[in-house]
C-alpha cells in the first residue's frame, strides 16, 4: 500500500526531531529528552521505513548504521587544497610567529586571534549541497584524498542534513575525526578478546576506524567529529561573517559540532594564557590533544596574509611536548609491591616526553608483557601522559636487535625468594612473603606513614629505607620505639630533624579510628571503606570480631573485602601489631553510634551522573552514605538529588524532566562541608 500524506509527513516530523535531539546532544550538549524518548522516536522511524520502503532515504537518522562493503575508496579532487598548519614547539617559536603577525599589519593594535585545541585525530572533509551532506573525504595529500561518505555518514555527530534555512547551496566543512579516550579503551578490549590486535593510540584507532571499506565497522565505533574551518563556499544566500570565529558559530547553528574550548584571544599574551589553561584541563578531555592552533580572527587580515608552501601564513600550532617517544629497553627488573603485587619495570634508555626525562616504565604485568610481544633490547614507543606513570605503548620489531633477549618471569619473589603466587582470575603475580618481605615491609611502612593515614611529616622513603633496612622497625610499632640517637644516626639527619621526627610521632598518636583502619593497609581497604568500617563500627574490637556476613552490610564492603578483612585479622601477627600500637599509646576519639535516621541525609536518594572533576566517585558515594543517604543508578521520581557532572547525559535529561532537583559537583561539595562541620 502506498503511503498516505498523514504518513509522509508523520515521517517528516519524525526525522526532524531526531535530527533536533541529535543536535541538542550532540552540538549543545544539552539533550531536552531522556535516551528512552530518543529511542521510541527512532523506532516508530525505523518502522515507517520498513513498513513503506519507498520512502527510506540516506540522509534519514536511521542509516547511521553503515552500508555494505566498498570494493576500494575512490578518489576525491580538493577543489580548495586541504592545507597544513606550521609549528611552534615552545614559546619563543610562538612570540617569532607572533610578531611576524604583528609586523606584517603596520600598527600596533593587539591582532584578535581564534584560539582552538589542536584535535589529535584525521582531517576530513564534508561537502554539503542544499544542506544535505553528499561526500565525506579524507585529506590525503591535501589536492587528492580518498571518499569516505559512506564512513563519515555513520558518525554520531555529523549531521546528514544542515539545520535552518540560511547556509550556502555548497559548503564544505572541515575539521577533525577523533576517538574518545574511552571508547579507545574499551575497543582495544574488546579487540583483544577477539584475539585481535590492539590499537597503538586512539589517533591510530580513529585513522583504522575511518579507513574502513564496510562501513558497517565504522559506525561500531566511537568516532565524533569537530569543525575547524570552512573550505568551498558557493552561493551563499547571506555573506558569511567576517571573521574566522564568528564563522565556527555559524556553522554550529547549522548543526556541526564545535570543540567546547573555542575561544578568542587578544594579542599574544592572551595567547599564551590559553595555551596553559589547555595544557592544565588536557587531562580531563575525553579526547587527545597535541596542542593549540592559533588563527588570525579577522578574514581580511588573513586574506591579506596568504599562504606559504602549504601553510597560512595567519596561523600556527602551537604544540605541547610531545607524550610519545621512541626509546630502548635495556633491562627489565621486577618490583614488590605493599601487597605483594609483582610489577615488571622497563629500565630506559633515558628519554625526553611530556615535558619530563622518562627512565623507567611501568609493565604492569606478564599478560601486559606478552600482548607487548616485548623483549630485551627491544626499541619501544613510550607515552607519558600528564602525571600518569610512563607506559610501553608499543614495540617497533622492525628495529629488534640480533641479540635482544626475552623476559623472564622470576619463580620466587626477587626480594625475599618466597614462593609467588598468581591466582587463575588474577592478572597480577604476588609475593607470598607478607611483611617477612622486605619490599612488603618497606611499602607498607611508607603507608602507614602516608598523609592520609598516620600522617607522619618528615618520615620519608628514604628513612623508612633506612629503618627497614638497619632492622630498627620491623613493624609499624616499632617506629613509636625509636630513640633520638637511632634516628640522627641515619643518613641525611640531623640532631634538629630527629627530634622534630619524634615530635611527629608523638603527635600522630591522637589519630581516627578511619584513618587507623586505612593506615593498616588491608588489602582493598582504602580510605573510604576504612571510614565506612569506622562509622558502621564505631569500636575496632567490633571490627576485628566481624564475621562475612556482618561486613558485608556495611556500604562499599562486598564479598571481597570482606574476606580480606577476615583473613587479615586472622592472622596472629597482624592482631599483635595492633596490640603493639594501642600499647604505644595510640588512640583516637569515641565514635558515638549514630541512628540512621538521624543523620542529615537519611532517607534521601542521591544519584551521581557525568565526570566528577574534584573527588571521585567512589569517595562522594561513600560520603554520601556516609551521611545517612542512599545511593542509586538510575533516576526516578523518587529520586531527591542528581549531582550532575561534566557531560552529564540522560540521567541529567530525565532528572530534569521529573523536575528532580539538581546539583553540582561543587553544590555536592559545599553541602557535604557544610554537613561535616554540622555532624
Ligand atoms: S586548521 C589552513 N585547526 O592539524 C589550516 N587544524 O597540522 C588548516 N588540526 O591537517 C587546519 N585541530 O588535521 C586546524 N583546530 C584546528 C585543528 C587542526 C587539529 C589538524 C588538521 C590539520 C593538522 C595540521
Amino acid at each position: 500500500m502506498a503511503a498516505s500524506q498523514d504518513i509522509i509527513k508523520q515521517l517528516a516530523l519524525i526525522k526532524t526531531t531526531i535530527a533536533e535531539y541529535n543536535y541538542q546532544y550532540y552540538v549543545l550538549d544539552n539533550p531536552s529528552v531522556p535516551d528512552a524518548e530518543y529511542d521510541r522516536q527512532m523506532q516508530a522511524l525505523q518502522s515507517i521505513e520498513q513498513e513503506y520502503p519507498e520512502l527510506l532515504t540516506d540522509d534519514s537518522p536511521s542509516q547511521k548504521v553503515g552500508d555494505i562493503p566498498l570494493p576500494e575508496f575512490k578518489q576525491v579532487e580538493h577543489e580548495v587544497p586541504m592545507l597544513s598548519l606550521d609549528n611552534a614547539f615552545d614559546r619563543d617559536s610562538f612570540l617569532a610567529f607572533e610578531k611576524r603577525m604583528q609586523d606584517r599589519i603596520k600598527d600596533d593594535s593587539e591582532i584578535s586571534y581564534s584560539c582552538e585545541p589542536k584535535l589529535d585525530g584525521l582531517a576530513v572533509s564534508l561537502l554539503y549541497e542544499n544542506g544535505k551532506l553528499v561526500r565525506g573525504a579524507t585529506r590525503g595529500d591535501g589536492r587528492t584524498g580518498e571518499n569516505i561518505t559512506a564512513n563519515v555518514r555513520t558518525i554520531k555527530n555529523i549531521p546528514l542534513v544542515l539545520r535552518g534555512r540560511d547556509y550556502p547551496e555548497r559548503l564544505e566543512v572541515r575539521g577533525e575525526v577523533i576517538m574518545t579516550r574511552d571508547g579507545f579503551i574499551k575497543l582495544n578490549k574488546t579487540q583483544l578478546e577477539q584475539d585481535k590486535k590492539a590499537f597503538a593510540n586512539p589517533r591510530n584507532a580513529a585513522a583504522g576506524s575511518l579507513r574502513q571499506l564496510d562501513s558497517r565497522i565504522t559506525a561500531k565505533r566511537p568516532l565524533l567529529f569537530f569543525t575547524y574551518s570552512l573550505g568551498l563556499v558557493e552561493n551563499e544566500q547571506y555573506p558569511l561573517a567576517d571573521t574566522h570565529s564568528a564563522r565556527l558559530r555559524q556553522l554550529s547553528e547549522w548543526g556541526l559540532p564545535l570543540s567546547k574550548e573555542l575561544d578568542v584571544a587578544q594579542g599574544a599574551e592572551a595567547c599564551l594564557d590559553y595555551y596553559q589553561h589547555i595544557g592544565e584541563i588536557r587531562d580531563s578531555l575525553n579526547y587527545d590533544i597535541d596542542g593549540v592552533v592559533f588563527k588570525a580572527d579577522n578574514i581580511e587580515l588573513q586574506q591579506e596574509l596568504g599562504f606559504v608552501a602549504r601553510a597560512p601564513r595567519w596561523a600556527i600550532a602551537h604544540k605541547f611536548p610531545a607524550q610519545e617517544e621512541m626509546t630502548v629497553v635495556q633491562d627489565v627488573e621486577f618490583q614488590v609491591g605493599r601487597t605483594g603485587a609483582i610489577t615488571p619495570v622497563a629500565r630506559l634508555e633515558p628519554v625526553f616526553v611530556g615535558g619530563v626525562t622518562v627512565s623507567n616504565a611501568t609493565l604492569h604485568n606478564q599478560d601486559e608483557i606478552q600482548r607487548l610481544g616485548l623483549k630485551i633490547g627491544d626499541t619501544v614507543i613510550i607515552r607519558r601522559a600528564g602525571d600518569v606513570i610512563p607506559q610501553v605503548v608499543s614495540v617497533i620489531v622492525d628495529k629488534r636487535p640480533a641479540d635482544a633477549r626475552d623476559i623472564v618471569f622470576p619463580e620466587t619473589c626477587p626480594i625475599c625468594d618466597s614462593a609467588i603466587e598468581k591466582l587463575e582470575d588474577e592478572a597480577v603475580a604476588r609475593c607470598t612473603g607478607g611483611l617477612y618481605c622486605g619490599a612488603q615491609l618497606k611499602e607498607s611502612m611508607k603507608h602507614f606513614a602516608s598523609r592520609k593515614a598516620f600522617d607522619i611529616d618528615g618520615l620519608g622513603d628514604k628513612i623508612i629505607d633506612q629503618l627497614v633496612d638497619q632492622k630498627l622497625v620491623k613493624t609499624a610499632a616499632d617506629f613509636f620505639k625509636l630513640e633520638l640517637i637511632q634516628i640522627s644516626n641515619l643518613e641525611r639527619m640531623g640532631e634538629k630533624s630527629a627530634a622534630n621526627l619524634i615530635q611527629s610521632l608523638e603527635n600522630s598518636k591522637q589519630t581516627t579510628l578511619a584513618k587507623f583502619m586505612y593506615s593498616l593497609g588491608i588489602r582493598e581497604v582504602g580510605e573510604a571503606t576504612a571510614a565506612n568500617l569506622a562509622a558502621h563500627y564505631c569500636e575496632l574490637d567490633a571490627i576485628k570480631q566481624a564475621d562475612l556476613e556482618s561486613l558485608q552490610e556495611v556500604s562499599d564492603v562486598g564479598a571481597i573485602v570482606a574476606q580480606h578483612l577476615v583473613n587479615f585479622f586472622a592472622e596472629e601477627h597482624n592482631v599483635q601489631v595492633i596490640d603493639d600500637l594501642l600499647a604505644a599509646g595510640i588512640h583516637w576519639p569515641k565514635i558515638e553510634k549514630v541512628e540512621l535516621s538521624s543523620l542529615p541525609l537519611a532517607g534521601q536518594t542521591f544519584v551521581l551522573t557525568g565526570t566528577l572533576a574534584q573527588m571521585d566517585r567512589n569517595t562522594a558515594k561513600a560520603t554520601l552514605q556516609g551521611l545517612g543517604a542512599k545511593v542509586a543508578g538510575s533516576v526516578s521520581a523518587k529520586t531527591s538529588c542528581v549531582v550532575a557532572g561534566e557531560k552529564a547525559g540522560s540521567k541529567l535529561a530525565k532528572a530534569e524532566e521529573l523536575g528532580v532537583k539538581v546539583m553540582s559537583e561543587q553544590d555536592m561539595l559545599d553541602l557535604f562541608s557544610e554537613l561535616e562541620t554540622s555532624v
